[in-house]
């Protein structure tokens, strides 16, 4: 195990800039959720970022970059690219593209290709324009656990373990950003996420969601491959209200009323705010050292298609391997 380093907390992007730039680790916050930042340059810097996170190294990371123009630093844009990138770059999409070959081959996890976000959370923007280099960030948590979506949760993971923390605001989509693969013939989305499958049908209708099934091992989502978004909780997900199984030990989060008998309850009014609120849900239901979480499902529409996803992932995840 690496020696314990001192984490510091910082306010500003341009101290967190001055870290990345001297090889450093800073989680940062950009709008899905926070990240693990690291010079997407630096070799020695990326092998820290698996390390410090527990990340198979079989798990690509993906590159953050401060303007669409300079994707083209890292990748090559294919004709399948553009009316995405015109829809939805800056923002919650990343971009599965061909790489350039130009990064640690550590950052791809050997693949051919290269996975590009830029960021429309100003505070990751102005992280990402003052250090003038591509950043990898995976989310910013121990690998296995809910992704953080506060300073704090990023913190409470990776204190000790990485140089600094930038403290910004709670995010406001709370979920990872939908990765699309645009490298073939059309675009498939590799993970659902903040921008849903319908916006992105409505620019490119030929988009198909990857099945999994298809993909057993993980071939075109090596990410897919890992244990999940897990508390310490049990999960489960509740198909309707009458599954319920309330208890002391439980918490639970859905967008409807919950049955009496609950130790806590989450009552988001839309499948937004139940979004932005599930990873740091799961986390309390540890903090208050309750043994269980009940979830609702939603609708399979819009960002309930991430939403169920991360359920369904956090449900599945005891005694699976570890991951992303
Ligand atoms: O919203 C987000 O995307 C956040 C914030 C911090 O930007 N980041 C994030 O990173 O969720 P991470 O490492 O937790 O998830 C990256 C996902 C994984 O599922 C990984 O397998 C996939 O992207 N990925 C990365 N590069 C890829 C590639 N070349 N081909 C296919 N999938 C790739
Ligand atoms: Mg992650």
């Amino acid at each position: 195990m690496a020696p314990r380093i001192d984490t510091r907390l910082l306010d500003t992007p341009d101290e967190a800039a001055a870290v990345l730039r001297r090889g450093g680790l800073v989680a940062f916050p950009t709008e899905t959720v926070y990240g693990l930042g690291a010079d997407a340059t630096d070799a020695d810097a990326v092998g820290r970022v698996f390390a410090a996170k527990g990340r198979p190294a079989d798990n690509p990371l993906i590159v953050h970059v401060a303007t669409t123009a300079s994707i083209s630093s890292v990748a090559d844009l294919p004709a399948a690219a553009l009316p995405l990138v015109h829809a939805f770059v800056p923002g919650p999409l990343t971009l599965v593209l061909p790489s350039r070959g130009v990064l640690p081959s550590s950052v791809t996890a050997g693949l051919p290709t290269v996975a590009v976000r830029v960021p429309s959370d100003p505070l990751a923007h102005a992280v990402l324009a003052a250090t003038g280099r591509p950043v990898v960030a995976p989310s910013a948590n121990r690998s296995g656990r809910p992704s953080p979506t506060t300073w704090q949760a990023a913190h409470a993971d990776l204190d000790g373990r990485i140089d600094a923390v930038l403290r910004g605001a709670p995010t406001t989509v709370g979920v990872e950003s939908t990765v699309v693969d645009v490298t073939g013939d059309v675009p498939v989305v590799l993970r659902p996420g903040g921008v849903s499958l319908e916006a992105i049908r409505a620019v490119a209708p030929a988009t198909q969601m990857l099945d999994v099934a298809d993909d057993a091992r993980g071939a075109r989502s090596p990410g897919l491959r890992h244990r999940h978004y897990a508390p310490t909780a049990r999960v489960r997900v509740l198909a309707s209200r009458a599954d319920a199984r309330p208890g002391a030990d439980a918490l639970y989060i859905g967008l409807e009323a919950p049955p009496d008998g609950y130790a806590h309850a989450v009552v988001p009014s839309t499948a937004e705010a139940y979004a932005r609120l599930l990873f740091e849900t799961l986390r309390d239901a540890d903090r208050r050292g309750l043994s269980r979480v009940e979830a609702l499902a939603v609708e399979e529409v819009g960002i309930g298609r991430a939403l169920l996803d991360r359920l369904r992932r956090a449900a599945s995840a005891h005694g699976a391997d570890a991951g992303a």
